[in-house]
C-alpha cells in the first residue's frame, strides 16, 4: 500500500534494538549476571538499573499540572530559548554573533530541521565515517542522503585532509553543505576535536565560503557534551567559531535526553548562530514553521525544567553534581577498559569522555557474533565493534577488551 519511496523502509531492523533484544533474550535465559550488555546509549547503575537524576525527578513531581501537560507556544517557551542559549554556550558565545533557538524533541529533532532546511532535496551532508547510523535514517526520510570522509589518519588523528577532500569535492556539486560534527564525546568513539584542528577546520570552511554562491552550514552534535568534563572547560571551543561570513552558519543541535537522563520526554533544542541578524531571524521563523508542520510543539514540562534550572543556581548546582557523578563513573569504566586494551594491544580510537568506545574490525557482524559466546552483546558498525560502556557495571569491564581482541 505504500508510495514508492517509503516500500523498502523498515526491511534491516534498527540495529541498536535488534542487539539489545538478544541481550534481553540471553538475561532471561542465564541470567543478568553472566551477560554483558554493551548495545544500548542510556546510562546504567552498578547494578544494571535505569539512572536519572533524583533531582530531576523531584522537580518533575512538584511540577504544575499546566506546566507538564499544556501545549507550549510552537518555537518553544521563549523563556526555554533563551535558557537553551544559555545552556549551550554558558558564557562562551563567540564574539560578534547572533543566536536564537528553536525548541525541538531531542538533538534528532534539531537535525532533521537542518537537514530539510539548509539542504536542497537530494543534496547530500558531509559526516565521519565513524557516525550515529541515525544520521543516515534522518536524511533519507527527508530525501537527503550523506557522504562520509575519514574520521581517523593512521596516527589514529583526526583526518583533517580527508575532510578537506571530500568538503571541496561536495561543493564543486553543491551549493548547499551540511557539514556535520558530533564533538566532544562523539558518538561512537569518545573524541573530541582539539581547539588547534577546530581553528584549522573553520579557518578551511571560511576560505570555502569565499565563494558566495555556497551556503555552507557546520551541524554540531552536541548530545554528549555534558559529560565530557566541566562545563565551561567543554564550551571553550566555541569561541573560535568568531568573524564567520555570512554564508557560513552554525547549527547547533542540543539534547535534554542525556544532559537531563529524560531520553522519552523528547526535548532539545536548535541553536542558531551567525554573524547576521538576518540570517538568525530566518533561522528563527523557518524552523518555527517547521515546528508546525512536522510535530507542531514540544513536551512543556521539559521545557519548564530547563527554564527554572537557568533561574535557579541551587537547583543547576544539584543536578551538574549528580551529573558529574555519572560522568565520573563513566569515566572509571572507560579507564579500566583502555587500560587493558593497552594490555593486550587491542586497537581503540582515541577515546577522550562519553558513552562509547569504538573497536576497529575488518569484519565487525562476524566479531560481534563471536563475542555473543561469551554472552557480550555490542553493537556491529560498518567499520568496527561500538562498545556502551554507559550500560556496563564496572566490575563487568574487566576481561571485554580481552575477549574482543580474541573475537578480532
Ligand atoms: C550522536 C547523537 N546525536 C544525537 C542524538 C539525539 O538524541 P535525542 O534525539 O534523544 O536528543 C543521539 C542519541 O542517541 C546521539 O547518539
Amino acid at each position: 500500500m505504500t508510495a514508492s519511496h517509503a516500500a523498502g523502509k523498515g526491511s534491516v531492523p534498527d540495529a541498536v534494538f535488534a542487539v539489545l533484544q538478544k541481550a534481553n533474550a540471553a538475561i532471561a535465559a542465564i541470567g543478568k549476571d553472566k551477560v554483558v550488555n554493551a548495545s544500548i546509549g542510556t546510562i546504567y547503575d552498578e547494578e544494571e538499573k535505569f539512572t536519572y537524576f533524583p533531582t530531576v525527578l523531584d522537580y518533575l513531581h512538584q511540577a504544575a499540572p499546566e506546566e507538564m501537560m499544556n501545549y507550549a507556544p510552537i518555537s518553544g517557551l521563549p523563556e526555554f530559548l533563551s535558557s537553551a542559549i544559555d545552556q549551550v554556550f554558558q558564557g562562551n558565545q563567540p564574539e560578534n554573533t547572533f543566536a536564537k533557538a528553536i525548541a525541538t524533541p531531542g538533538g534528532t529533532g534539531a537535525i532533521r530541521h537542518v537537514f530539510v532546511n539548509y539542504l536542497e532535496p537530494g543534496q547530500k551532508a558531509l559526516v565521519p565515517d565513524w557516525f550515529w547510523g541515525n544520521y543516515r535514517t534522518i536524511a533519507e526520510e527527508h530525501m537527503r542522503s550523506i557522504e562520509t570522509f575519514t574520521m581517523f589518519n593512521e596516527e589514529n588523528k583526526f583526518n583533517i585532509p580527508s575532510l578537506k577532500e571530500k568538503t571541496t569535492q561536495l561543493l564543486a556539486a553543491q551549493d548547499n553543505l551540511v557539514i556535520i560534527f558530533n564533538s566532544p564525546a562523539h558518538n561512537p568513539t569518545g573524541h573530541a576535536l582539539t581547539d588547534k584542528e577546530w581553528t584549522e577546520v573553520i579557518d578551511f570552511i571560511k576560505e570555502c565560503a569565499g565563494n558566495k554562491h555556497k551556503k555552507i552550514t557546520i551541524l554540531l552534535d552536541i548530545a554528549y557534551i555534558d559529560y565530557a568534563g566541566e562545563p565551561q572547560a567543554t564550551r571553550n571551543f566555541f569561541r573560535i567559531f568568531s568573524g564567520l561570513p555570512e554564508n557560513m552558519f552554525l547549527a547547533i543541535a542540543y539534547s535534554m535526553s542525556k544532559s537531563f537522563l529524560i531520553y522519552g520526554m523528547r526535548s532539545g533544542a536548535l541553536v542558531g548562530l551567525s554573524s547576521s541578524e538576518e540570517v538568525v531571524e530566518e533561522f528563527s521563523r523557518v524552523n518555527s514553521i517547521s515546528n508546525r508542520g512536522v510535530w507542531s510543539n514540544g513536551t512543556r514540562g521539559a521545557q519548564r525544567l530547563l527554564v527554572d534550572v537557568a533561574k535557579n543556581p541551587e537547583l543547576k548546582a544539584k543536578i551538574e553534581k549528580e551529573r558529574a557523578g555519572f560522568r565520573e563513573l563513566m569515566n572509571k569504566r572507560a579507564d579500566i577498559f583502555m587500560e587493558e586494551a593497552k594490555d593486550v594491544d587491542l586497537k581503540t580510537f582515541p577515546y577522550q569522555s562519553g558513552f562509547f568506545i569504538a573497536v576497529p574490525a575488518p569484519n565487525p557482524q562476524a566479531a560481534t557474533e563471536k563475542l555473543t559466546a561469551d554472552h557480550i552483546y555490542a553493537l556491529h558498525l560498518k567499520k568496527g565493534i561500538r562498545v556502551a560502556i554507559c550500560g556496563i557495571p564496572t566490575y563487568k569491564i574487566p576481561g571485554i577488551a580481552t575477549k574482543i581482541k580474541c573475537a578480532l
